[in-house]
């Protein structure tokens, strides 16, 4: 199937009434935007006909429900996984799974917030440049004579990987088994995973506790300059250090959130280049484009296609009615595709003034905690493919890119391109 075939079948799924407009649908997975714009247009605030949960398109009802953390919580583990279907891992010799960060509303969210801000603040991602910049050579330097590579499997998955496992403070010889792990951590919120898919899943994530239980305990005893050492150090609000299912847990998020979602951007910004080599040209031709470069693939195709919130109480948001306890799927992705918001929306344009405006990473108490991180990465990533790689396209044979197959998390599978080393 050719890109225009992925294309038309998205429009076709978008065509059906808006009483069977759903997002549970691989051609709208596959190309999910002129649902979102249907959505937008004839139901900004919709209850999905398959999945249940309400689905809400509009910049504005996006950001206003982010921003009522007192209506729209953040606490929606029972509500997405109840707790008779959820893996006892203490049943198995691991620990139970417990809220923190993500997962946990005001006020007790800084408690686990404020330990790890400083970790990834303006100031330390600045102080990593000339190591991610090292990175990003190196990772480059292994196929840069091939002409050609795979993409995510070479580039877009190791350079994440390594960054958050050195920052962990753990080795880098066992990114493999981590990439493993995240992958399981994201297909359990794809919302389209076969319960063989889950209990695979269950039985990795019980490996990452076992793992991690084991270096926490080696940090406590042994300090280093990392963050696992800064987070058995942090001091909750009664003064006790966190306990070792919270500490899985913060950590269980930094490997999900940091990983998946910074290879999805890389990926799709090599691909949304190709896919518009006018706007490549743009940016080869005044490399001063390129952090704008960044915001507008994180605006025009970002990563998490939305994440969900429960109501605390009966509500109406974009004149629709919630009842109290509803789930709320909150799509950025479709925010950041809002005419009212971004003039031109849905063309590819780095020049773009506004980009940056986009709640690719969220906005308010849970925003992203590495967006500096990834906006960092991406630069650097960036710059040096436009520096390094001349007259990139996309392999031949593989001119049709699939995503993988989540209604959260967009990402391609796989990207294979062909070049010329500059
Ligand atoms: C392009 C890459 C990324 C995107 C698009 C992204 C997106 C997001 C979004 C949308 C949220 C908000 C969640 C909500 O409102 O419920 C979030 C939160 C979070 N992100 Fe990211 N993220 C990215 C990279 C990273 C990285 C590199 C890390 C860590 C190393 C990270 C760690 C987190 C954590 C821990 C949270 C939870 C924050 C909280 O609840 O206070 N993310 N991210």
């Amino acid at each position: 199937m050719i890109r225009q075939e992925a294309e038309e079948k998205g429009r076709i799924a978008a065509q059906k009434p808006i009483e069977q407009t759903t997002l549970v649908d691989m051609d709208v997975i596959e190309c999910p935007y002129h649902t979102y714009k249907k959505l937008r247009e004839e139901a900004p605030v919709n209850k999905d006909p398959v999945a249940g949960f309400f689905t809400v398109t509009c910049y504005p009802d996006v950001v206003k429900a982010l921003k009522d953390t007192a209506t729209f919580s953040s606490d929606v583990i029972d509500l997405m996984s109840p707790p008779e279907m959820r893996t006892r891992f203490e049943d198995y010799g691991g620990y139970p799974s417990v809220p923190t960060l993500i997962t946990v509303d005001p006020p007790k969210h800084k408690f686990y917030r404020n330990p790890i801000n400083k970790v990834f603040s303006q100031a330390r991602v600045n102080q990593l440049e000339p190591y991610i910049q090292q990175l990003v050579d190196e990772l480059i330097d292994k196929f840069i004579k091939d002409g050609k590579c795979e993409f995510v499997s070479q580039f877009t998955v190791p350079l994440p990987m390594i960054i958050i496992a050195d920052q962990l403070g753990v080795p880098r010889s066992d990114i493999g088994r981590f990439k493993q792990w995240s992958d399981a951590l994201t297909q359990q919120i794809s919302g389209v995973s076969t319960r063989e898919q889950r209990i695979a899943a269950s039985k990795l994530m019980l490996e990452f506790q076992l793992y991690f239980a084991k270096v926490i305990e080696e940090k406590r005893a042994n300090p280093t300059d990392d963050i696992i050492s800064d987070l058995v150090r942090a001091r909750m609000e009664n003064g006790e250090p966190m306990s070792v299912p919270e500490l899985l847990s913060v950590l269980n998020q930094l490997l999900a959130a940091g990983n998946e979602t910074t290879t999805n951007s890389l990926s799709k910004g090599m691909m949304l280049m190709l896919q518009h080599p006018d706007q490549m040209q743009l940016a080869l031709d005044d490399l001063t484009l390129v952090e704008n470069l960044t915001e507008e693939v994180l605006r025009f195709d970002g990563p998490v296609q939305g994440l969900f919130r429960v109501t605390t109480c009966d509500t109406t948001l974009g004149g629709t009615f919630m009842p109290k306890g509803s789930a709320v799927m909150l799509l950025f992705a479709s925010a950041n595709r809002d005419e009212a918001q971004f003039a031109g929306a849905e063309t590819f344009d780095i020049m773009r003034k506004n980009a940056a405006n986009h709640v690719a990473f969220g906005q308010g108490t849970h925003f992203c905690l590495g967006a500096m991180l990834a906006r960092k990465e991406m630069n650097l990533a960036f710059r040096t493919i436009l520096t390094r790689m001349k007259n990139i396209r996309l392999a031949p044979g593989h001119a049709d890119p699939h995503h993988e197959p989540s209604i959260v998390l967009r990402g391609l599978k796989e990207l294979h391109i062909t070049f010329d080393p500059a």
